[in-house]
């Protein structure tokens, strides 16, 4: 059965907040594409996770059989938090933007997911939280576009990006941004381009699942054919591959009719940032990691190369 992680963390509530108002709105498109899904709320403004202390730190360094209750206690809530994860398919995590980053209360829950042993293999350093997709609504009161006096000053993005990766995971941001051109006279002529960004994140929220998402197993491809099946299967690998537009010297033995295709791709193959993420159907329904194995799944009936990665 699926289940959604759906986390807020913004100090508004859903009235003011367009991040909480846009994850209530992915977590119900979720819901209708996933009939029988389970879901987990976690509020994190509502209900902070303790930032990491000093009992965190060393719980981190000390093995277990020598922690002090303190560091116990902290470790303990770590495997919660990374169980949490662990038990979801799909995470959607609402994230305002405060003061050019994310909420601090976002910083600490990720801090707390960062643990060796536990999320990362601490011989290899590979996060270990691969193999479920992970959706960031974002929203932000002013813009931040290519060729805007603030580019680049958004540094949640880039550090949510950067710090899931080391745990294994791709986030796909969806943002909705000048969100406070409503209500800032000196933002009055932004309003126009703070209703497309919204009408922009609305249409892309509504995308991202469908009822045929849920299911990329026997019974979603029944009805075609193994020649069609492995014709799909080509396709998809043949994305991937272009995708990761630099020389593949093997890639794709694709041999099982039964919805997955297979391959291992040389490390040289892929992007800096090593995992790239294959969309089926409009939902991430393959990881690609270095030197690791792929299985990419094809949903019957509404694949789609994906737009964006
Ligand atoms: C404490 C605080 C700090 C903020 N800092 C920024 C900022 O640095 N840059 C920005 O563009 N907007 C900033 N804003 C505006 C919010 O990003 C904006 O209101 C956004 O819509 C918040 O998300 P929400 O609507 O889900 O609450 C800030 C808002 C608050 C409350």
């Amino acid at each position: 059965m699926s289940h959604l992680l759906h986390i807020d963390s913004s100090v508004r509530n859903h009235r003011g907040s367009t991040s909480r108002r846009l994850s209530a709105r992915a977590a119900a498109v979720w819901r209708r594409a996933h009939p029988g899904g389970t879901v987990t709320y976690r509020d994190l403004a509502r209900e902070p996770v303790p930032h990491l202390c000093d009992a965190g730190g060393m719980a981190r360094k000390r093995p277990r059989e020598r922690h002090t209750p303190a560091e116990t206690w902290s470790w303990k809530l770590s495997e919660r938090l990374i169980e949490e994860v662990k038990a979801a398919d799909t995470v959607l995590l609402g994230v305002p933007l405060y003061n050019f980053a994310a909420p601090s209360s976002v910083k600490a829950w990720v801090d707390h997911l960062v643990a060796p042993g536990l999320s990362i293999d601490p011989e290899s350093r590979t996060g270990l939280l691969g193999g479920r997709e992970f959706i960031v609504i974002a929203s932000r009161g002013g813009g931040y576009g290519p060729g805007t006096p603030r580019e680049g000053w958004d540094h949640a993005q880039p550090w949510l990006a950067h710090v899931l990766s080391t745990l294994g995971l791709a986030p796909r941001f969806i943002t909705a941004e000048l969100t406070g051109a409503e209500s800032t006279p000196s933002m009055a002529n932004l309003i126009p381009l703070a209703a497309a960004s919204l009408a922009t994140a609305e249409r892309e929220i509504d995308q991202l699942w469908t009822a045929a998402d849920d299911d990329h197993g026997l019974g979603d491809l029944a009805g075609f054919s193994d020649g069609e099946l492995t014709r799909l299967h080509e396709k998809v690998m043949a994305e991937v591959i272009a995708r990761l537009n630099s020389p593949v010297r093997q890639a794709a033995p694709i041999g099982e009719p039964f919805g997955t295709a297979s391959a291992t791709l040389p490390r040289e193959a892929l992007p800096a940032d090593r995992t790239v993420q294959l969309r089926a159907g409009g939902t991430p329904s393959a990881r690609v990691e270095a030197g690791a194995r792929v299985e990419a799944g094809v949903c019957a009936g509404s694949y789609a190369p994906a737009d964006r990665w």
